[in-house]
């Protein structure tokens, strides 16, 4: 979470007040990341030094604070360094202390926004407390600008003079746990370092002119790879210092950019946590992996790893062109994102089948998937992991995996098959599924089951992401950029990427082609009749108005296929009205929850049209002669519902039992977003909430 946001521009002329617009607007479209504080550091007058100015509150409210200082805005620069953050807070509540940027001390000589989790931060704090360095903030992140200042003025005593990329290293060298991670300094005037480990980031470019890449490749002296500035004790704790010639921990390869006749040339780079938010500037990206440090100055970025034991990888970073459009991250015509977002899966969900489907011949190719597929059907047990919304993406389609696979299918939630360090076996194949991409516990237990020597699959929707480029082999979603944070149509896309695949790994199977047929059909559907879906918006208004918006909790009961969409009804009823709501497994009801039925609780129920309907039809029974007046979601004009002692119905339409999910969720979406609406709640930005969880 937390989003970081940097800007650096090299013989193109800008105004400070222009740097700061750029910063400002690259960090409104970061904001999904966290939005509990911002603040940006630009250059001051003198090159190098910076003014910071933060704030609780979202961007807007820096904004504001930016328009009502009174630091000159016209001041031009033709290199300028600007480095800006939007928070989600985990050390120290959102106060004006807390807020990125964070200083190594009042003249701010080093200036650092992140993005992560310092976990030894209490022993680094306790070192730089003894050595005289006074904390403004309860942030583990301050702790890494002193860090700055401390191993620099160390150097300097030592008599070495490193440069910024060396003094980055040594930084990173004393810190565990992860980060993106920006920093300027005064005594690097003109210059950046941007870097990362399990968090996010990347860096844009923007010239008019052609780039030529140069490479420099240096080695690693082995003998150095143990040097480091600062000595761990066997806690953590006692931590002194020990000399080490700068310069030791070297380079692996550099990459600069440089027009093509070797004349320095007009750039402009990005830093960002996300390609959404450069977009509006360049296409042209580079992606860092863990370990990276992009060193920007003179025109030039370099990239270096952080750590000798990675000297044998290669430091080529290719520069991607973002395949995304401005539009596509535009709120257009609607009031939030997640409405636009709920509106737009008919598009989403066709997308996802795009080119992947063949309609006549009904035969599915995943062409990430196509040389593993033999590897696939062979292996000892498929695996899902995932956490909130793509967990429920896993349980919706649990069921037609195993039926269509034969393979025994389990479904875990990333933080809990971590805890309990779960068996994992070579010849597993643990199917990673995630929005983002870089969900922290997701990626964690990746590495885990990597390290154990499964096969490993992505599905992954943010091409680029640290999922897509460490899972062997995978699926893209393409359900296009999901701003709002209530993940709606990165929901419907997994689920259908999932059904596609589990269709793919039995496509050889004669026995299983009438099935096959009927769910290629189903899809081919699905897109036509969400729109149809998307008809109830009006119904479920009134629904709200009239029933659900003065209420406390609300159940949700579903069966078979129908129980992952009531679990997932429930998450987004939480998340974005605040209101308790649970999904329950409809056999469960009579083991206990239906202590809680009387004449008030609102119950959602799914009856639609499976082999599970009448034991469906059973626990709305139950229901009714507890005086319960159910919401029934059901197939259209199926009478057997709609009686007079249910509250309503809200009718879909009918599809194949295992593709029913896709359809019944949207009314929930609806519900959640108009209750959320009526309760005068910030759609896209609901409290304590943040789009991409980074952190642990
Ligand atoms: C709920 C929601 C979250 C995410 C979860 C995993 O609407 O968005 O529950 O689904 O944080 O995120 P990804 O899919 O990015 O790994």
């Amino acid at each position: 979470m937390c989003g970081i946001f940097g800007y650096i521009n090299f013989l193109v002329d800008k105004s400070r007040g222009e740097i700061i617009d750029t910063l400002l607007d690259g960090l409104q479209r970061l904001e999904y990341r966290g939005y509990d504080s911002a603040g940006i550091a630009v250059d001051g007058d003198n090159k190098g030094e910076s003014i910071i100015v933060k704030c609780p509150g979202k961007v807007k409210v820096l904004r504001q604070k930016i328009a009502d200082s009174d630091f000159d805005k016209n001041l031009v620069f033709d290199n300028h360094v600007g480095i800006a953050h939007t928070r989600w807070a985990t050390h120290g509540q959102p106060m004006v202390q807390n807020c990125h940027p964070h200083r190594s001390d009042p003249t701010g000589e080093f200036v650092v926004v992140h993005n992560g989790i310092i976990t030894n931060y209490a022993a680094l704090r306790k070192l730089l407390l003894s050595k005289g360095f006074k904390f403004e903030s309860e942030t583990d992140t301050e702790c890494i600008a002193k860090l700055f200042k401390h191993i620099y003025d160390s150097n300097l005593k030592e008599g070495f003079e490193v440069d910024f990329n060396e003094l980055t290293k040594q930084v990173l060298y004393e810190l565990e746990g992860s980060y993106g991670l920006l920093v300027k300094s005064v005594h690097y005037p003109g210059e950046a370092c941007g870097t990362r480990k399990g968090s996010p980031l990347l860096v844009g470019v923007k010239t008019e002119k052609k780039l030529k890449v140069d490479f420099v490749d240096v080695e690693f002296p082995e003998s150095n790879a143990e040097s480091p500035l600062l000595q761990h004790g066997a806690n953590g704790q006692d931590l002194g210092l020990l000399p080490v010639a700068p310069g030791d921990l070297r380079t692996s390869q550099s990459r600069a950019f440089l027009s093509e006749d070797n004349i320095p040339m007009p750039i402009e780079f990005f830093f960002s946590s996300d390609p959404a938010s450069v977009i509006q500037h360049t296409k042209k990206v580079l992606f860092l992996e863990d370990d990276d440090i992009a060193h920007i100055y003179d025109g030039e970025l370099h990239i270096h790893r952080a750590s000798s034991k990675n000297a044998g990888e290669s430091g080529v970073r290719p520069i991607q062109t973002l395949e995304m459009e401005l539009n596509e991250i535009m709120k257009g015509p609607y009031k939030h994102f997640m409405q636009k977002e709920i509106f737009e899966q008919p598009d989403s969900a066709f997308n996802t089948m795009r080119g992947r489907i063949d309609f006549e011949n009904f035969v599915v190719t995943l062409g990430g998937l196509k040389q593993w597929l033999t590897t696939i059907r062979r292996c000892r047990r498929i695996i899902m992991i995932a956490c909130g919304t793509s967990y429920h993406s896993c349980l919706a389609t649990r069921s037609i995996f195993e039926e269509l696979t034969e393979i025994p299918v389990s479904v875990e939630l990333a933080s809990d098959f971590l805890d309990r360090k779960s068996p994992v076996f070579r010849d597993d194949t643990c199917v990673f599924v995630s929005q983002s991409g870089e969900t922290a516990d997701s990626i964690l237990a990746l590495q885990y089951c990597l390290e154990r020597g499964a096969l490993t699959v992505g599905i992954v929707n943010s091409v680029g992401s640290s999922m897509s480029r460490q899972t062997h082999c995978g699926v893209h979603i393409n359900a296009g950029p999901e701003i709002g944070v209530a993940s709606t149509k990165a929901y419907t896309s997994q689920y259908i990427a999932l059904v596609m695949f589990a269709l793919s790994l039995s496509n050889d199977s004669i026995s299983r082609t009438p099935r096959h047929k009927e769910i290629i059909q189903g899809l081919q559907k699905i897109p036509e009749q969400i729109k149809e879906v998307l008809k109830l918006e009006e119904k479920i208004k009134d629904l709200c108005n009239s029933t659900l918006n003065e209420q406390k909790s609300l159940l949700l009961l579903g069966r078979g296929y129908q129980f992952a969409t009531a679990l997932e009804g429930a998450l987004k009823i939480k998340e974005i009205s605040y209101m308790h709501s649970e999904g329950v497994l409809a056999g469960e009801l009579k083991h206990g929850v239906l202590a809680l039925v009387d004449d008030k609780l609102p119950i959602i129920a799914f009856a639609t049209r499976d082999s599970l309907f009448p034991k469906v039809m059973s626990a709305i029974e139950q229901v009714i002669a507890r005086d319960g007046r159910p919401i029934v979601i059901c197939n259209q004009g199926d009478a057997i519902v709609a009686n007079d002692k249910v509250n309503t119905t809200l009718e879909v339409p009918q599809t194949v039992d295992c593709l029913q999910g896709l359809l019944n969720v949207i009314p929930l979406q609806l519900i959640s977003y108009w209750l959320a609406v009526n309760r005068g709640i910030d759609v896209d930005f609901p409290r304590n909430l943040a789009k991409s969880v980074t952190v642990e």
